[in-house]
């Protein structure tokens, strides 16, 4: 089987190839940066804009599956400008490869993509799949125009995936890269009441569940998180006792968030509980479902 992976060169795309390569798949990557195109080790890079609708066809060649992880980062400024790119990046993706598809007459036997439990209100209720919403904030809507595009997939493919996913936690990048530095200073703390549920799932746990959904030829929608989401106060908490450093200030209120990161705070200040029940119903196993456990398997210095 030969995998073509987008944003491979990404957090999640980087463990997801090596676990491919490691079980001896080939993989193909689009890249955006022609500078990106040989530096993942036995994988072949290939060229796209989809900005532009550019895409090397020849990224297709004997491709049977695809990962679909193209996305600019949310973590920068919301500015007018990159609020655009979020929602372009991952929506003109999705369009260029549908059209590449119908050009190519190429029907898969899976796709799976990612989206993120963005999709989910602000709330302390537990949700899954099967609950449905109208788009309330930025990151709901960016997360269903994502995923109606990906949606448009369905006909070039046996088996659509999407998965939501939950913070990534890895010793490489992603939320903990944020969150670390300050507690290792002393001045870690959570924000707003700290009671905001955090839904984690350790990047390995994450790159298992896509080799799994090819594996078993999932399709749908799938959320990808832990099965022990937890508060901010006892995420921040557990990472300075592992850390071995005291928390010292108290937490930062939510009108002082508010004014350094306006609309962006929702990042910092919300609440996400989320079941990973559907997955664990398909048969998956989780390694890391305490997150304690996590933190210690990463080794976070
Ligand atoms: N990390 C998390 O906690 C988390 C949680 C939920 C959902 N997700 C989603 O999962 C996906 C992968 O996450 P990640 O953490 O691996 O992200 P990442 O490290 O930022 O990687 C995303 C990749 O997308 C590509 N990309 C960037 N801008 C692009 C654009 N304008 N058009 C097309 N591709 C572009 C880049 O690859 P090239 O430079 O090679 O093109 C980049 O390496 C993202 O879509 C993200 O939103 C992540």
């Amino acid at each position: 089987m030969k995998i073509l992976i987008t944003g491979a060169t990404g957090l999640i795309g980087r463990v997801i190839s090596i676990k491919l390569l490691n079980k001896g798949y080939r993989v193909n990557f689009l890249t955006t940066s022609k500078k990106k195109i040989n530096s993942i080790d036995g994988c072949n890079g290939f060229y796209w804009d989809p900005q532009k609708g550019v895409i090397d066809l020849n990224a297709f060649d004997g491709v049977t599956h695809l990962i679909n992880l193209a996305g600019t980062s949310i973590s920068r400024r919301w500015t007018k400008k990159h609020k655009n790119k979020i929602i372009e990046s991952r929506v003109l993706s999705a369009n260029i490869i549908y059209n590449s598809l119908i050009d190519l007459q190429i029907k898969l036997k899976g796709i799976i993509s990612a989206s993120a439990i963005g999709y989910y209100p602000n709330s302390e209720k537990y949700f899954n799949e099967s609950d449905s919403f109208l788009p309330e904030n930025f990151l709901q809507r960016v997360v269903q125009k994502w995923e109606k595009a990906i949606t448009e997939l369905e006909t070039q493919t046996q088996n659509l995936l999407i998965l939501r996913i939950g913070l990534v936690i890895s010793s490489k990048g992603g939320i903990l890269s944020y969150i670390v530095p300050p507690i290792k200073f002393c001045f870690g703390s959570a924000f707003g009441s700290g009671n905001q549920w955090q839904s984690w799932i350790h990047i390995d746990d994450l790159a298992e569940i896509f080799l799994y959904s090819i594996e078993n030829s999932l399709s749908g929608i799938i959320n990808a998180v832990a099965p022990c989401p937890i508060t901010q106060n006892k995420l921040i908490k557990s990472l300075a006792n592992y850390l071995n450093r005291p928390i010292i200030f108290p937490n930062i209120p939510n009108f002082v968030v508010k004014f350094f990161f306006n609309e962006r705070s929702q990042l910092f200040l919300d609440s996400q509980k989320i079941s990973s029940k559907k997955i664990e119903k398909k048969g998956f196993k989780f390694k890391f479902k305490i997150f304690e456990n996590a933190i210690s398997d990463l080794k976070i210095k």
